[in-house]
């Protein structure tokens, strides 16, 4: 009678706390790890051979847009195809619940929404509609400050809140996380949050203290301002009594190239005396909404998708602009609503903050965009393979480990990111020769190599270059991770 429903024969364990790897068999039961044993000693009803290959815990990816991604595509295959299990949504000011609709979608809200089915009143009700859809992987979920200004605001964003709109949003704030969403994210670079002051987010957020939940923030600014946007982020944290994450770190356009130097050290002090992390994506390229600000402060702009032009999809908007015989500033005024890449970081700055031992993997990948940013689909193999292998940066145990276990200690998901007896059997692996991205800023819609297999949940869901067709993923509620912590 074999005692396991799966093993895991053989392979190399990098088990995600930045140990050195070991050669060891894995077996699962149900949905969790139910021993870890000397290679060749366990056996089980499915029995994988995973010599040469690493076992790893399953990524964890902490800045995704992917909110409704998990309903829409729940085979979720951009992510389990690089070995990701769990995916934080809702970052950056931006998610669909809990939002009370004043007006048509907002151009804002399209980031993320493309039906208007998936804005839900409650984040009770959206968590419900994730859980219809039955995704492949797990989803946590932050609520966005730009969504609670949108739903009691309306249109009228360019001012700070009243008091009585600052209590309406703390109000829906408190009860989506009740509800079960795992904190906060604020987006002040963007127009419908730029105008709040620091003291209307840092009320708004008071709920995240009572609940242990932690605070995401696209800080007002990552370029010539960027030490006073630090500053404020920690203060709105601190006044709430929440962890911190400062989303997708990076120092924008070539003045500011090389001010890690400032700011890293800036996060480590910041964090002696405060839980602070900060997560990056592995590329000199962002994305975001097409904006006319930004075109100024990047070297190379690329259109990811526009309605009034689809076929601007994919295309420097330099030649775009040529064909249309205007300027570059007309053209994105003439392609809107539109999205864009910006090439405005420099890879010194990139390598260096990938480095930093605090540093945490997140995609920040558009999963609704035509021609998307690479980083969607190629952001865990191109660490591993890329940066960690080719390069050699940091060591693979120290690359699984910002992966994994820093991310879930960070974002509070208990009983995930280490392979250990009683976590979840979140796992993934993969060759650690061959492991690579494949997706391009020209070809961007590619799985990786090199993940032979994701298993979530215990089951199976992308296997030999395909998904399975198994969807046991989760939504990770709040009170359901404090429980098991
Ligand atoms: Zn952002
Ligand atoms: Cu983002």
């Amino acid at each position: 009678m074999p005692a396991y429903d799966l093993i895991l024969r053989n392979g190399t364990l990098i088990d995600g706390s930045g140990k050195p790897r070991r050669a060891a068999d894995i077996a699962v039961r149900d949905d969790r790890i139910a021993a870890i044993g000397a290679p060749g000693s366990l056996r089980g009803d499915n029995e994988f051979d995973v010599a040469g290959k690493v076992v790893a815990p399953g990524f964890i990816d902490v800045h995704t847009h992917d909110d409704t991604a998990l309903i829409e595509n729940p085979g979720m295959a951009m992510k389990a195809s690089q070995g990701v299990t769990t995916v934080v949504c809702g970052n950056c000011g931006a998610s669909p619940a809990p939002y009370i609709r004043l007006q048509d979608t907002p151009h804002f809200l399209s980031l993320i929404v493309k039906k208007d089915a998936f804005l839900s009143r409650t984040f009770a009700e959206f968590a419900g509609k994730v859980e219809a859809a039955r995704p492949a992987i797990n989803g946590a979920f932050l609520v966005g400050h730009s969504t609670l200004r949108l739903s009691v605001m309306g249109n009228d964003l360019d001012r700070a809140a009243r008091s009585d709109e600052v209590s309406a949003m703390r109000d829906m704030l408190d009860g989506a996380l009740g509800d079960g969403a795992i904190g906060m994210s604020s987006g002040l670079f963007y127009p419908p949050a730029m105008h709040a002051t620091t003291d209307e987010v840092a009320e708004i957020a008071a709920p995240l203290g009572k609940h242990k939940a932690v605070y995401t923030a696209h800080m007002r600014d990552e370029g010539n301002e960027i030490l006073q946007a630090m500053d404020e982020t920690f203060e709105i944290g601190r006044r709430a009594g929440a962890s911190i994450v400062v989303s997708h770190h990076k120092c924008s356009s070539r003045q500011n190239f090389g001010r890690m130097r400032e700011t890293l050290p800036k996060f480590e002090a910041a964090a002696k005396d405060w839980p602070i992390a900060f997560d990056v994506y592995p590329y000199v390229a962002g994305s975001t909404i097409l904006r006319k600000e930004m075109i100024d402060r990047a070297d190379k702009v690329l259109v990811t998708w526009s309605d009034a032009l689809p076929a601007a999809s994919g295309r420097d908007l330099r030649d775009v602009a040529k064909e249309l015989g205007c300027t570059v500033h007309e053209a994105a005024d003439r392609l809107q609503p539109a999205g864009a890449i910006y090439f405005q970081m420099s890879e010194a700055d990139v390598q260096k903050a990938l480095s930093h031992p605090m540093a945490m993997i997140g995609s920040d990948g558009l999963p609704l965009d035509k021609h998307p940013h690479p980083r969607l689909w190629g952001t865990f193999p191109r660490v591993l393979g890329h940066y960690s292998r080719d390069l050699k940066l940091f060591p693979l145990e120290d690359a699984v480990r910002r992966m994994t276990s820093l991310s879930a200690r960070n974002f509070g998901l208990s009983k995930r990111g280490l392979v250990r007896e009683g976590y979840y059997a979140d796992l993934c692996v993969f060759d650690p020769d061959t492991v690579a991205d494949t997706a391009t800023f020209e070809a961007p819609v590619m799985p990786a190599r090199g993940i032979e297999l994701t298993i979530c949940n215990g089951i199976p869901v992308w296997q030999a270059g395909k998904a399975t067709d198994r969807y046991p993923g989760r939504v990770l509620r709040l009170q359901e991770l404090k429980a098991e912590a």
